[in-house]
């Protein structure tokens, strides 16, 4: 058999451990891994890319949110009474338009009562810096809110989505991402030292484009065909 020169395909496990000071999350369970992949993969069309960001970000929304608050709820079952938990606080979920809208449907399936709020970002093509076009949100104080986009890169959408989530009063934020760039993950690090960022893969690098190595391209061209 001839050796193939292929390098084996990447997934977070394969590139250096780069240590930051923040909780970085990163998923470490195989289907995320297999997801990961398939995503990768410049061949899977747009219906099956849907399908695979929708399961990775059910496994990010269940790693995410393990530390819920949680309060007593009594109950009559059908033979007795029973006091059980409940969870505490409103969640909200913050989509970053619009490769973010991708990854809401399963924290809606997981928490049916979470109030949405919507920020739209776009990278400018030549300077990779983010701006902002549109933003709806609903109360944020006392709530716990998850700030979703499938792509961290230099992290200038995160950090600007970050302000406004904070400026408008939430204290409790995490962030998920499918794929991180380890220059993003800085970026936010060094505004938010404390925040928590859950992802999927933790990507080599960004090219001189601003896009993620080994990545997957770009997410929402991929998600929405265009
Ligand atoms: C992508 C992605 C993030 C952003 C990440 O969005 O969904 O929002 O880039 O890059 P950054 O970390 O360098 O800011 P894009 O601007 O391409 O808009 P889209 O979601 O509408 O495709
Ligand atoms: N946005 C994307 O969709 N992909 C990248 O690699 C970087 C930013």
């Amino acid at each position: 058999m001839p050796s193939s020169s292929t390098k084996p395909a990447a997934d977070c496990s394969d590139f250096p451990v780069v240590s930051f000071l923040m909780p970085l999350h990163l998923l470490d369970h195989p289907l995320a891994a297999h997801v990961l992949t398939r995503l990768r993969d410049k061949t899977t069309p747009p219906a099956q890319f849907r399908s695979l960001c929708h399961q990775v970000a059910l496994l990010l929304a269940l790693d995410a949110t393990r530390d819920l608050a949680t309060q007593e709820h009594a109950v009559e079952t059908p033979l007795e009474p029973f006091s059980g938990r409940a969870l505490a606080r409103p969640l909200v979920v913050v989509p970053i338009l619009r490769a973010g809208l991708g990854m809401v449907q399963p924290i809606v399936d997981l928490f049916p009562d979470v109030s949405i709020g919507y920020i739209g970002l776009e990278r400018d093509h030549d300077t990779a810096l983010a701006r902002s076009y549109y933003c709806k949100l609903p109360p944020l104080k006392n709530t716990r809110v998850l700030l979703v986009d499938p792509m961290l890169a230099t992290g200038g959408s995160a950090v600007k989505a970050l302000d406004v989530i904070f400026g408008r009063g939430a204290t409790e934020v995490d962030l998920l991402n499918i794929v991180a760039a380890p220059e993003g993950v800085a970026v936010v690090e060094k505004a938010y030292p404390k925040m928590r960022i859950f992802s999927a893969g933790l990507d080599r690098e960004l090219n001189a484009r601003k896009y993620i190595l080994p990545g997957l391209g770009d997410f929402g061209d991929r998600l929405y065909g265009t």
